[in-house]
């Protein structure tokens, strides 16, 4: 199995846990990620308290699936520790599909909630956490096993593709 290839938003979940262990490796996979002068200047957050969970999924019309999620994973880029802040978000979002291939490939399933740099989101979920102004709340990433398999569609255009200049 490829996990690139078989990855899919995951939005509802078995009423089945995900083990620390398998949080861990997602962790693992998250901190694999490259970064820019190899800053590394990610945190995390793990939920697994179900009125966390509640709360996170009230905090946009689209964190729903937070609900029934076994686990979340809250990604957060510290500014503190950047070498080149500017840089940080292109970090996060590589962190961020490294711990997405590495829930497909554990058999899990998981999506994405954007937070950065919707400044509402930011708020509410810098206030429920206690988040510090140094820390960027990047996204949300729930996990649990999948319910529901949506199947993939390949989107390989070869239309976007040009070669030796635009
Ligand atoms: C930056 C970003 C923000 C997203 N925010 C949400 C969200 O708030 N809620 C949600 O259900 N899905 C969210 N998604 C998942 C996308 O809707 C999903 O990746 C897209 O529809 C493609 O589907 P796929 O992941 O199944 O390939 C987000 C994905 C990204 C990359």
């Amino acid at each position: 199995m490829n996990p690139i290839f078989e990855r899919q938003s995951v939005r509802k979940f078995l009423e089945k846990d995900v083990s620390e262990t398998q949080i861990e490796n997602l962790l693992k996979a998250g901190m694999q990620a490259p970064s820019a002068c190899n800053q590394q200047a990610w945190e995390f957050i793990v939920v697994d308290s179900d009125e966390d969970k509640m709360a996170i999924s009230q905090m946009h019309k689209f964190a729903k699936p937070a609900a029934d999620a076994s686990k979340i994973i809250i990604v957060l880029g510290n500014l503190n520790e950047a070498k080149i802040s500017s840089m940080i978000e292109q970090d996060l979002g590589a962190c961020c599909e490294n711990i997405l291939l590495q829930a497909t490939y554990e058999g899990l399933g998981a999506v994405w909630l954007g937070f950065h740099p919707i400044e509402d989101r930011c708020m509410k979920i810098r206030k429920y956490f206690d988040i510090p102004d140094y820390c960027i709340p990047f996204a949300v990433i729930c996990v649990g096993y999948p319910a529901i398999d949506n199947g993939v569609k390949l989107r390989y255009d070869e239309s976007k593709v040009r070669y030796g200049g635009y």
